[in-house]
C-alpha cells in the first residue's frame, strides 16, 4: 500500500499496556481499543503510516522500545524528566493526574494526610508507584504492593491486601463506572500530568509525523470527536 506521497507505507509496532480504560483496552474480539489507539490511529491515517498493536507489560514498555522490539509507546504514558532521558516524548496529547482511591466502606482515608503507616497498591513501573516511593522514602506510607495491572490493585484493595491505591484518576473514574460498588475516589488529584507517545531516542523522523500528525487532527476536529466518544469498558 502506498501513501499520498506515492511510498510504501511503513508499519509501526506500538507497544501498549492495554488495561487501562478508557485509554486502552481489549474488546470482545480480542482487538486492543481505546482514546491512545483512535487517537494514534488518526494520526497515522493523517502522515500516512500503519501501526499494529502489541499489548505487553507496562514496566517492559521502554526497554521494548529501546531494543527495537516496538516503535511507539501509546500506553497513558506520563512525560517524566525521568523517562525524557530514556525516550523521546511527542508533544502532550492529553492532561490528567494521580487520585487515591479506598475501599467502599472506608470512612478513615480523606487524602494524603491520612496515610501515615498505610500500604499502598499500584500499577508497577507508573507514576503512581513513583509517587508511592516518594511517600514512603518521606516516612508517611509503610509498605509498597505492586502489580502488572490496575485491576489486580484493586483487586489487592478488594481483599484488604491495600488501604489505598494511587492510579490514574479518569482510569480509576472509568473502572468504578464499570463496577461502582468496589472502591472510591477520595480527596483531590495529587498532581497533573500529561500523556505522550514516546518514540527512540533520536527517532525525529517519526516524532516529527507524530507531532504534525497530531497537530492536524487537533485542528481538524477530529480530536474532540474522540475525546466525546470515549469507549465504554
Ligand atoms: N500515566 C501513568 C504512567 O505514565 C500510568 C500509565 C499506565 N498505562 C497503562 N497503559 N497501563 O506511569
Amino acid at each position: 500500500e502506498v501513501n499520498a506521497s506515492g511510498e510504501e507505507m511503513p508499519t509501526y509496532i506500538v507497544g501498549t499496556e492495554a488495561q487501562f480504560p478508557p485509554f486502552e483496552i481489549v474488546d470482545s474480539r480480542g482487538k486492543v481499543v481505546g482514546f491512545d489507539v483512535d487517537l494514534l490511529n488518526a494520526i497515522a491515517e493523517d502522515q500516512g503510516f500503519k501501526v499494529q498493536y502489541l499489548d505487553q507489560d507496562f514496566a517492559g514498555l521502554i526497554p521494548a522500545l529501546q531494543t527495537g522490539n516496538i516503535d511507539i509507546i501509546a500506553s497513558g504514558m506520563t512525560i517524566t524528566e525521568e523517562r525524557e532521558q530514556e525516550v523521546d516524548f511527542s508533544e502532550p496529547y492529553i492532561t490528567a493526574g494521580l487520585a487515591l482511591a479506598v475501599p467502599i466502606n472506608n470512612e478513615e482515608i480523606q487524602s494524603v494526610a491520612d496515610l501515615q503507616g498505610k500500604t499502598v497498591a499500584v500499577q508497577t513501573g507508573s507514576t503512581g508507584f513513583m509517587k508511592a516511593e516518594e511517600l514512603k522514602e518521606a516516612g508517611v506510607i509503610a509498605e509498597i504492593k505492586d502489580f502488572p495491572h490496575v485491576n489486580e490493585a484493586i483487586e489487592e484493595l478488594k481483599i484488604g491486601g491495600a488501604d489505598v491505591m494511587i492510579n490514574d484518576l479518569p482510569v480509576t473514574e472509568a473502572f468504578i463506572a464499570a463496577q461502582p460498588d468496589v472502591i472510591k475516589i477520595v480527596g483531590e488529584p495529587l498532581n497533573s500530568e500529561s500523556y505522550g507517545f514516546a518514540v527512540r531516542t533520536g527517532n525525529t523522523e517519526l516524532l516529527q509525523k507524530i507531532n504534525t500528525g497530531l497537530e492536524n487532527v487537533k485542528a481538524s476536529g477530529e480530536y474532540d470527536e474522540l475525546l466525546t466518544n470515549l469507549p465504554k469498558y
